[in-house]
């Protein structure tokens, strides 16, 4: 008997234990019109102060903002009309999940990303009723078509990140605090001029993927034409293993971030905003960009033609 169940034991030990550490089923795929039932649209004033218009559903799907086909999701600004500069801004939009997720990984499968001068998207997980305190992760996130892409955290206080850490990206500040440095966060440049804007879109666009645990969050990219990108992520897999991955783009370990107390339960937003805190402070030096910020956005529907995400999936695996 005894030595039965001990046999037992160590089977089932080889058995589950490395799958537990870096093998994540598949829990929700979400293409073309899935985004639908997957997401809800938030028709908000823009919390960042953008001079934007976020839609509902309706209008979105009316003004062809957004646009579903069997295989890609387009999510834009409109381009086609100039604005009064005493009314609203222009119409764009912002989804977030319905679901949501602590322990997962998501992989973001994007062809296209909004470019042009103003621009200011954004592809990221909040706890919006708890910010800062429950966390933001930023997957891809930038302005004015500066790449390359940064991810960031941003937290409660109490949440450091070590200098030397296992990734190819470059820090930045160290401290998460989002109370520190007017909201600066701990970012991670991203080494891949191919990893933002016209570049990324030149090419095709790629995959950004974050792995979230108690012990760490990651941030992977792998442009579309890179031949070492996993065949999980490739061919959207009914599982990965990130274990199988090379070194991350961004790692964030705990260290001295308990990640389990700094990140609650988490939606994972999309949303695509103009001029405001960021894209609007640093537009004066962003080159080629001309006239003011939000003059630019109000006299030119056509400087947004480019202004869209397209994304060819979504999967999460929890
Ligand atoms: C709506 O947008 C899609 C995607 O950009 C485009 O293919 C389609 O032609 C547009 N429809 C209209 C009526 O403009
Ligand atoms: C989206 O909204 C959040 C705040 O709710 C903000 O932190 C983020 O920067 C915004 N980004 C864009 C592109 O609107
Ligand atoms: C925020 O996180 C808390 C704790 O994990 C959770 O109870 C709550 O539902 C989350 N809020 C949203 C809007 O999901």
């Amino acid at each position: 008997m005894k030595s039965s169940t001990s046999a037992t034991a160590i089977f089932l030990f080889s058995l589950v234990g490395p799958a537990i550490s870096a093998t994540y089923p598949i829990s929700d795929t979400v293409i073309g019109s899935a985004f639908y039932s997957a997401f809800n649209f938030q028709a908000i004033g823009d919390p960042t102060h953008g001079r934007v218009n976020y839609v509902n559903q309706a209008t979105a799907q009316s003004q062809n903002l957004t646009f579903a086909s069997s295989d890609s999701f387009i999510l834009r600004a409109d381009f086609k009309t100039t604005l009064s500069a005493s009314g609203p801004g222009r119409n764009s939009v912002r989804i977030r999940s319905n679901k949501v997720y602590t322990t997962h990984v998501a992989v973001f499968n994007i062809r296209h990303m909004p470019q042009g001068c103003g621009t200011w998207p954004a592809v990221w997980e909040t706890n919006e009723s708890n910010w800062p305190n429950g966390g933001e992760i930023d997957i891809l996130e930038g302005v004015n078509d500066q790449g390359p892409n940064a991810a960031t955290l941003h937290t409660g206080s109490g949440c450091t990140m070590p200098s030397s850490r296992a990734q190819t990206g470059t820090s930045g500040q160290l401290d998460c605090n989002a109370a520190v440095n007017g909201n600066t966060g701990c970012g991670v440049r991203l080494n891949s001029a191919q990893s933002y804007g016209p570049t990324f879109n030149n090419n095709g666009g790629g995959w950004y993927v974050v792995e979230r645990n108690n012990n760490f969050i990651k941030v992977w990219f792998w442009a579309r034409n890179d031949g070492s990108v996993p065949s999980d992520v490739k061919n959207g897999a009914s599982s990965v293993n990130t274990d199988a991955w090379r070194t991350p783009d961004a790692f964030f370990p705990n260290t001295n971030c308990n990640i389990a107390q700094h990140f609650n339960q988490h939606n994972i937003i999309i949303n695509l905003t103009l001029c405001g805190d960021w894209a609007g402070s640093v537009y004066p030096g962003s080159s080629g960009c001309p006239s003011t910020c939000v003059d630019y956005v109000n006299r030119n529907p056509s400087g947004f033609v480019n202004a869209f995400f397209d994304i060819a999936s979504l999967r999460v695996y929890s």
